[in-house]
């Protein structure tokens, strides 16, 4: 870990001295998409990622203030995708009837809720409920459509003012917003004293296993402070009176886990869990060895991207990128990919387009231009979404169009 001796720090979680075990390099915001007259004043950190032993929570050594992350013009909205949008309605599902059906009046609170795409399914319940989103742009769209929501950052201090206001909850609820939080002992001290001595938090994320096994690095920017594993969430959540009770894998951002968390000992906790803890130490996620191989791994990822996008371009080929997502700016800066390799990357959320990428100032465009004019390429940033899009797109294929890939593996898809 000599490489990077002055990227070290202490576990957010548990107080042990870590120290980086990679660096992606100079990275700009990944959200931060920006326009010519912004280039000046960008923003850079240097994104390297270290593994805790004694505690296991993979983490980023560095963050940029939040601030500079989820301000008023955050340009993420998750009611975008139609696949998500189906996602949040089973989730609420699942949580009104296993946990919430048989209650008088629950009260069910949200953290980071977005523009309201899953507390909707309460609301229209008529259910008591209330949001934390502290960008304040997406909060509003999320109130004029009469989500109860507060513009905060959520930790003890709102927890307290929370339950003054409207009592204990019975559920706690997030979605990809816990791996956001540096402070994660803060806000698991919140859950713990809003939770109900009956309630339940339930939170997913990013799952570390997934992005360990499909070398799925683009998970890792300024955003994600922490990847979760089972094994890493039940420890750190331990500390706070908080029992890990329940495990269960997604497929939402390229493999993602929800965990149930609840009072110590107010609930048995599901063979799920015990098995999930047995897979992740089958797969290494808790000896640092892992994160060494995976490093390389990363490094043998790009050096075969870049070789391919060299080689076309040497060729003639016009290549397209397909999502301006806030992974790609991990791939696009981490890679050197420049609008030489790439033309302009394709978007349908109206406030990044006319925009540049962050760091690698790859212009983003509508997806009439990727429609006007098919590339003989087009780079796949939004992979999660792959199913959606290659839905979407047979017109594309049909015309002689190839999709790239990278994860799990560098490959042209035809
Ligand atoms: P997202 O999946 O949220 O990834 P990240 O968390 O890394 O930002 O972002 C998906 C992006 O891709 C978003 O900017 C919208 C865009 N997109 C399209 O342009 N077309 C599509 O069909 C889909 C599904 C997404
Ligand atoms: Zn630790």
């Amino acid at each position: 870990m000599s490489e990077h001796s002055h990227l070290s720090t202490h576990c957010r979680v548990c107080g042990a001295r870590i120290g980086a075990f990679m660096s992606f390099g100079r990275m700009p915001i990944a959200n931060g998409f920006l326009t010519a007259a912004e280039i000046a004043d960008e923003y850079h950190f240097e994104l390297a990622p270290a593994f805790c032993s004694a505690c296991s929570m993979f983490q980023l050594v560095e963050q940029p203030q939040p601030d500079r992350m989820f301000h008023g013009n955050y340009a993420f909205y998750s009611s975008t995708s139609r696949y998500m949008q189906a996602h949040f309605e089973r989730f609420a599902q699942a949580v009104w009837s296993k946990f919430l059906a048989e209650r008088s009046d629950p009260f069910v609170v949200e953290l980071g809720s977005n523009d309201g795409i899953m507390l909707r399914h309460f609301q229209a319940r008529g259910m008591r409920h209330l949001g934390v989103e502290p960008s304040v742009n997406v909060a509003q769209v999320a109130r004029e459509r009469g989500i109860e929501t507060v513009s905060a950052f959520f930790g003890r201090t709102l927890a307290e003012d929370v339950e003054r206001k409207f009592g204990k909850a019975d559920a706690i609820l997030a979605a990809n917003v816990m791996c956001h939080i540096p402070d994660l002992p803060g806000v698991a001290e919140g859950v713990r004293r809003l939770l109900k001595p009956d309630g339940v938090f339930i939170f997913e994320d990013p799952y570390l296993g997934d992005m360990v096994a499909k070398t799925s690095y683009d998970q890792i920017y300024d955003e994600h402070v922490f990847i979760f594993s089972a094994g890493s969430v039940m420890r750190a959540f331990a500390r706070h009176g908080l029992d890990l009770v329940d495990v269960a894998p997604q497929k939402t951002h390229g493999g993602s886990m929800r965990y149930t968390l609840a009072p110590k000992g107010s609930r048995p906790v599901s063979a799920a869990v015990g098995e999930c803890l047995a897979r992740e130490r089958n797969q290494g996620l808790e000896y640092p060895e892992t994160y060494l191989h995976f490093k390389q791994n990363c490094e043998r990822s790009r050096d075969r991207l870049m070789s391919l996008l060299s080689s076309l371009r040497r060729d003639g080929k016009r290549i397209v990128g397909y999502g301006a997502t806030s992974k790609s700016t991990t791939v696009t800066n981490y890679c050197g990919i420049t609008p030489d390799h790439v033309e302009f990357i394709s978007d349908t959320t109206p406030i990044k387009r006319g925009k540049l990428s962050p760091g690698a100032h790859i212009p983003v465009r509508s997806h009439d231009e990727f429609a006007r004019a098919y590339p003989d390429y087009a780079l796949l940033f939004a992979w999660n979404h792959a199913d959606e899009i290659r839905e979407k797109e047979t017109a594309f294929l049909a015309a002689g169009g190839r999709w790239i890939v990278y994860v799990p593996d560098v490959e042209v898809i035809s």
